[in-house]
């Protein structure tokens, strides 16, 4: 069984934003789950090199194009190291194997006489990278994804591939495969894209302009328009054409932004038509994350959310888990670092890690050191460990980007019925008399073999706190293939060292 996960590949015009961290934790977080599953696991992330915008983002910095991509290549591996995302593979578009492959497309289609040389007046948006009719744009004229870049009037030579005579063709392959394109609204939004005929896409940017991509093989003035080199990537990133690539292929699923649905579901599957290639499994499309109070996040406004700052205030996995459990599927999501630190001191501070530390340091100190044994079970304990196991049993089967928050959700939920169950059963007052020493020990054993199996299934959500819980409960490591069990910690073992695993975060000063 074989799963290819992919994100987009990133512009690197500027640093790392929460868009990027987004998709590729989130990506992340799949392949864990299928990992889990026994799942044969590839993840791609990475970055989109070429275009107009890194080549003149270079040029502010009066960096050459070369020195400048490395740069940036490196700020964004770094970064996703530290979101503790474990991709398999790195994209960058200027690896020779990328170009050639991306040229190789290129003739197949040209020599299909499928892509046409003509003349072309409009309007150019440098955001989206492409030529936009009158209908895409504002009241104002702007681009509405781009309104702070100026809208450019081109006239300019350039390649077209032809997309009508695939129209009905892709429409047909959305009927056949309702899971092409998943959530539903997207795939209502794509259906009404592909409603009215396609103008020919312009594959081709003159030299004159752009130098950063890759040369057209049957015309030297031109490179590859940005897009088309771009989304390539799912394919060359598994070796194609040479490699051993279809199995791969076969199974993959592109993760992607609300914004750059018409690229992914229009123009990647004609060019795929185009060239005579199966298309992708699937595509799984996710809302925005906008500022407090449903503004969009600006520099200017100041409410960016910088994945970095985040992590420097409270480590990595306040970021995994906000980003995770509280994007809305078919709706833009709000974030800020308030809402990011609150969300941490309650769920993860208040409600998770305090309860685990209360408890093992309880049974470090008074069970000598030791996870306690237990004795007989009451129903009190049993209504606990099956909400818990089904709890996290949702993490020993598949989900979807749509379903993670909800996943998790139901952990949070166990994770009270946890406090309370300590609340109720009060083992430290158990522990008081000789009699009810018992009981107290059963009531420990329940609470931290609960807990292991809750952290064993947050190892998909948050890697790094959950292998650190796993170590403090001394907790043996969970088989592969994985699912939900109860009674794996062994009552008498040594508990590990613990620690504050979620230390509290106080608001910055005003
Ligand atoms: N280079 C292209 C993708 C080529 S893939 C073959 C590109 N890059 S990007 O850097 O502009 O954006 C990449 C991703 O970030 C998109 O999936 C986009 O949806 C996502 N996000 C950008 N801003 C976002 C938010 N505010 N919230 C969530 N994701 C958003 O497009």
């Amino acid at each position: 069984m074989k799963s290819y996960i992919t994100t987009p590949i990133y512009y690197v015009n500027g640093s790392p934003h929460i868009g990027h961290a987004y998709t590729s934790i989130v990506a992340d977080i799949m392949k864990r789950n299928r990992r889990a599953l026994g799942y044969d696991m590839m993840l791609s992330t990475g970055v989109d090199e070429h275009g107009q915008k890194n080549q003149e983002a270079a040029a502010a910095l009066g960096m050459e194009a070369i020195a400048y991509l490395d740069m940036r290549c490196k700020e964004f591996r770094e970064v996703f190291d530290l979101f503790d995302v474990d991709y398999d593979y790195f994209v960058r578009t200027s690896r020779d194997a990328h170009k050639a492959a991306v040229a190789s497309m290129e003739q197949t289609i040209f020599d299909k006489d499928l892509i046409v040389k003509k003349e072309y007046t409009g309007k150019y948006c440098k955001g989206c990278e492409e030529f936009k009719r009158d209908s895409d744009l504002t009241e104002d004229g702007d681009c509405g994804l781009h309104p702070t870049m100026k809208i450019e009037e081109s006239k300019e030579i350039n390649y077209f591939l032809k997309m009508e005579p695939f129209r009905e063709k892709l429409l047909q392959h959305i009927e056949d495969h309702p899971d092409f394109v998943q959530p539903n609204a997207f795939r209502n939004e794509l259906k009404k894209m592909l409603a009215e005929p396609l103008e020919d896409l312009c594959i081709s940017r003159p030299k004159s302009r752009v130098t950063l991509g890759v040369e057209l093989p049957f015309d030297p003035d031109f490179v590859t328009y940005v897009w088309f080199d771009a989304l390539a990537n799912y394919l060359t990133t598994i070796n194609w054409p040479e490699g051993d690539y279809s199995a791969w292929w076969a199974e993959c699923e592109h993760l992607i932004g609300k914004d750059i649905l018409k690229p992914h579901g229009v123009y990647w599957p004609i060019m795929l038509m185009a060239a005579g290639l199966p298309l992708p499994k699937k595509l799984s499309v996710h809302s925005h994350w906008t500022g407090e109070g449903g503004i969009k996040m600006s520099k200017s406004i100041g409410n960016v959310v910088d994945p970095n700052e985040v992590m420097d205030l409270m480590g990595v996995d306040a970021l995994r888990w906000y980003l995770a459990r509280h994007m809305r599927a078919e709706s833009d999501s709000q974030i800020s670092v308030e809402l990011i630190r609150q969300t941490y001191n309650s769920e993860l501070g208040n409600k998770i890690g305090n309860l685990l530390s209360r408890v093992a340091k309880f049974s470090n100190k008074n069970f000598d050191g030791k996870v306690p044994v237990a004795g007989a079970l009451t129903g009190e304990d049993e209504a606990l460990r099956k909400l818990v196991l089904e709890a996290a049993a949702g993490f020993g089967e598949w989900i979807d980007m749509p379903d993670i928050p909800a996943r998790i959700q139901a952990i949070v939920a166990a994770a009270d019925a946890m406090n309370e169950y300590i609340d109720q059963q009060a083992p430290w007052s158990l522990f008081k008399n000789e009699d009810t020493r018992e009981r107290c020990a059963t009531v420990l054993y329940v609470t931290l073999d609960c807990q292991r199996v809750l952290f064993e299934a947050l190892r998909q959500v948050i890697p790094g706190s959950a292998e650190k819980a796993l170590a403090m409960l001394n907790a043996p490591a969970p088989a592969s293939p994985w699912k939900a069990e109860l009674d794996k910690l062994p009552g008498g073992n040594p508990l590990g060292e613990i620690d504050s695993l979620f230390p509290r975060v106080n608001a910055p000063e005003a």
